[in-house]
């Protein structure tokens, strides 16, 4: 038995949407989920400094004794995935690989397409992980800049939303996919405009589910779960604005926030 919490990371609120299903799936462990709201967003930036804002977040939460760092992020796991599980002592899970496993187990025609931030789509790590998987699946991405804003904005359900979204769809529809993965945390919160644009013949893909599962499987097999007997709690940090947070915050996560903590972004890259 291991008390000690999961830290969780993403750019803003997006990776709330993956804490949820941590939370519904392991409800005896305890959470601190850290925003970089300061720096949001990710997905527009150079792949090195996402893995540097990346490294300065997975230290700070290893210094805050958690037993797993969850990136809760595709931008930042594309980014810096594996320089994280070569700086921490701890496991430390994405949102990626669980997702790419998923769809190629979800494809029956071998085309899948992908929906991500620009950075995502530019790192390539999706495509790595469906050829590792079955070098002859096909993989279709394209970047969507404009979603991440409208999904954090007054209108998500707006029509420039569903606009984008069928724009967006147009070029995987004439590939044929018949599976889709939503590369971005922030794309849940909209999950029926998708399906309605793609259809019911096309499977879609989220990393939320799969990646509690891949999180839950991990404290099994390392023996570092929490009593199950428990109710765990859990807690919010970030570098912005903690209001701002825990408005936006409660639709993407779907169950209360209460405090929120500001941390100043000089605190992460420190040793104390
Ligand atoms: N959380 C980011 C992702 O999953 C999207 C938001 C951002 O661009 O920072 O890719």
């Amino acid at each position: 038995m291991d008390a000690r919490p999961i830290g969780v990371f993403d750019s803003g609120t997006g990776g709330l949407t993956v804490l949820h299903e941590c939370l519904v799936t392991m409800p005896h462990e305890d959470f601190v989920y850290l925003g970089d709201h300061a720096r949001l967003p990710y997905g527009p930036r150079p792949l090195e400094e996402v893995r540097t804002y990346a490294l300065e977040i997975g230290g700070f939460l290893e210094r805050q004794e958690v037993k797993l760092v969850l990136v809760a992020c595709n931008t930042a796991t594309s980014a810096a995935l594996p320089q994280l599980q070569e700086a921490l002592s701890i496991p430390v899970v994405g949102v990626i690989q669980p997702e790419a496993h998923a769809a190629v187990q979800a494809t029956r025609n071998r085309k899948i397409g992908l929906l991500a931030t620009k950075a995502t789509v530019e790192a390539g790590r999706y495509a790595e992980f469906v050829a590792t998987l079955d070098a002859g699946a096909e993989l279709t991405a394209l970047p969507c800049p404009r979603l991440v804003p409208l999904i954090e904005g007054d209108e998500p359900f707006g029509t420039e939303t569903i606009d984008a979204v069928r724009e967006y769809a147009e070029p995987l529809k004439g590939a044929g996919v018949d599976t889709v993965i939503l590369g971005c945390t922030h794309y849940p919160l909209i999950r029926p405009v998708f399906q309605r644009v793609f259809g019911r013949g096309v499977t879609l893909v989220f990393s939320a589910e799969e990646t509690a599962r891949e999180v839950a499987g991990t404290l099994a097999r390392k023996r570092i779960e929490n009593d199950e007997a428990r109710e765990g709690s859990y807690r919010f940090l970030t570098t912005g604005d903690p209001e701002a947070f825990r408005s936006l915050g409660q639709r993407f996560l779907q169950l209360p926030i209460a405090e929120v903590e500001h941390v100043e972004l000089a605190k992460l890259g420190r040793a104390a």
